[in-house]
């Protein structure tokens, strides 16, 4: 009948030439066994099958005074019994049930096996998308303002440098880069007659200028909602430490310190290199300025690691 039904048939004379057979052979999906038999009884077969193979689908044959004998096989793992005498159709039927049962089991493991994995993975993946995203804001950047590619990337391993000083590491130190690699971004929205301007800017020029960090802050949120210290350093890296600085004018410590080490190597990058609007100073030249206004622009322990971090000073400004 099992093979008529297309699937392929082991036959076993008793419980423990089944086990033999089973032992031999490895799992098989599915199994029907009587109660009663000689030797051993079905609920013994029962139980030493599923020790070998815990995913077997196991169906008892039972007869009408055994029906308590089929509650304890179902509590022992047996999937079904089927009661004598029994009707084909039936058979079928349950065999199919068992099977489809048994696939179920399996792919359930199966999913909670790899759910490990498969979060890992999709991590892994949204990880991806996001720097995707923000790759696509930078060069978006880039194509408006050639000078920020350097920039941008100078500033992040400046920032990087003097901040290992300070004691960053692992995921704060890749806060930073980041911070660093995107602090301009709002300049996407900054009238770009601005950006390369050349002349001295009116003061309403300079507040357009100014909201470059509020809105590199707006553009990355739904970015980086989980990374609020870069989306912190984006807002804040124009802070000056006596109050004096934009968009928040926050004094001193109310500033974080990764804004504070990013204010300082992005200064130190702008008078450094050549920019449309400032004229170029010698790396040492920019050194003597970040002394000059350490305690006032600056936050003067950030300009002692940045000098540390970069004590030879010809070796300035680094190359990308
Ligand atoms: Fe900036």
């Amino acid at each position: 009948m099992i093979e008529n039904h297309g699937l392929a048939a082991v036959e076993a004379g008793s419980g423990a030439e089944a086990l033999t057979i089973l032992r031999q052979n490895g799992e098989l999906p599915l199994c029907i066994s009587d109660i009663y038999m000689p030797e051993m009884d079905g609920v013994t077969f029962l139980r030493e099958a599923l020790r070998l193979y815990p995913d077997m689908a196991v169906i008892m044959l039972t007869g009408v005074a055994e029906v308590t004998t089929a509650v304890e096989c179902l509590k022992l793992g047996a999937l079904d019994y089927i009661s004598k005498p029994v009707v084909l159709e039936e058979v079928r039927a349950r065999v199919d049930k068992a099977l489809e049962k048994r696939e179920l089991v399996l792919q359930n493991r199966y999913y909670q096996q790899n759910l490990e994995s498969r979060v890992r993975e999709l991590d892994r993946r949204n990880k991806q998308s996001l720097i995707n995203g923000v790759q696509t804001l930078v060069h978006a950047l880039e194509a408006k303002d050639a000078y920020t590619r350097g920039h941008s990337a100078r500033v992040s391993k400046y920032a990087v440098k003097t901040a290992v000083q300070l004691g960053y590491s692992g995921e704060r130190l890749e806060q930073i880069r980041l911070g660093g690699e995107l602090h301009d971004i709002g300049k996407i929205g900054t009238r770009e007659d601005l950006l390369h301007k050349l002349g001295p800017l009116s003061p309403e020029e300079f507040e357009h200028i100014k909201g470059h960090t509020a809105l590199g802050e707006k553009i990355l949120a739904p970015f980086l909602s989980e990374s609020p210290v870069v989306l912190r350093i984006v807002r804040l890296h124009h802070e000056r430490m006596d109050g004096a600085g934009f968009p928040d004018a926050l004094l001193g410590s109310q500033i974080p310190q990764e804004a504070r080490i990013v204010a300082v190597v992005d200064a130190f990058d702008a008078m450094t290199t050549s920019r449309a609007y400032r004229a170029t100073r010698t790396p040492s030249e920019a050194v003597d300025e970040l002394r000059r206004c350490a305690g006032t622009q600056f936050d003067a322990e950030v300009v002692d690691a940045f000098l540390r971090a970069f004590s030879d000073v010809s070796a300035l400004p680094i190359s990308i």
